[in-house]
């Protein structure tokens, strides 16, 4: 699904104030760090729980897998000016790899507690929306909902994903949705600073 320019792990993307890059395995204590807070964890249910650096890291070296196999595009949020730096993720994978739903990509994200409340995720969602629309063969991405979860509704509605029929799991935005909804519109993706 995803073209070599992503499968190497010097690909990165940047905003106006994040990096997406690959993950590392340096990253994993800060990972299981911040996705152990239970105001995120709560919400992370893909995660195991107790989550610790060796879980974290296990992760990162799936994602790491399936990036380099084409298989998807997760990736590490870091501050622009600290791209070693790690605050969260977001990725877009194959449906087949997730078994659920029927669209082409299915797109996951979280931060860390102390990050929120930015309009981070909004930014990063969009640069990753950017990229896998690139992708001739993504038709559709798909983004789980939850009942009740306000702020991640608010994001996705901001990146252009329609509202979900009630009690939907999940809500599906299609690459004309997004390319008109992104007309005349800056992409997210802003030119490399180095
Ligand atoms: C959901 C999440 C991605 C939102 O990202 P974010 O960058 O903080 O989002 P924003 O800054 O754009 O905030 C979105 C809205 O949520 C509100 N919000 C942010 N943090 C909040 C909090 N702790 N409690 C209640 N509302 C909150 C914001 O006020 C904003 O609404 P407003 O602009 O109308 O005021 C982030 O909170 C997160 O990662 N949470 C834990 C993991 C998770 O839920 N992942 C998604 C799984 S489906």
């Amino acid at each position: 699904m995803f073209p070599d320019l992503t499968r190497d792990d010097v690909f990165r993307i940047e905003t106006a104030r994040l990096w997406l890059r690959w993950p590392r395995a340096v990253d994993a204590p800060a990972f299981a760090r911040l996705a152990s807070d239970q105001d995120v964890a709560r919400l992370m249910t893909c995660l195991p729980q107790p989550f610790g650096p060796v879980e974290a890291g296990d992760f990162v070296l799936g994602a790491r897998r399936a990036n380099a196999d084409g298989r998807g595009l997760v990736l590490a949020l870091a501050p622009r000016n600290d791209p070693g730096a790690f605050v969260g993720m977001v990725g877009v994978q194959s449906r087949a790899e997730i078994a659920s739903g029927d669209a082409d990509l299915v797109l996951g994200y979280w931060l860390g507690k102390p990050y929120w409340g930015q309009g981070l995720m909004q930014e990063a969602i969009e640069a990753v929306l950017d990229m896998a629309f690139m992708l001739p063969d993504a038709q559709t991405i798909e983004a789980p909902v939850r009942e009740g979860h306000v702020a991640s509704r608010k994001v996705l509605a901001r990146c252009g994903f329609p509202k979900p029929p009630a009690g939907a799991s999940h809500s599906v935005i299609t690459r004309d949705a997004w390319l008109s909804a992104r007309a005349g519109v800056a992409s997210r993706i802003a030119l490399p600073l180095h």
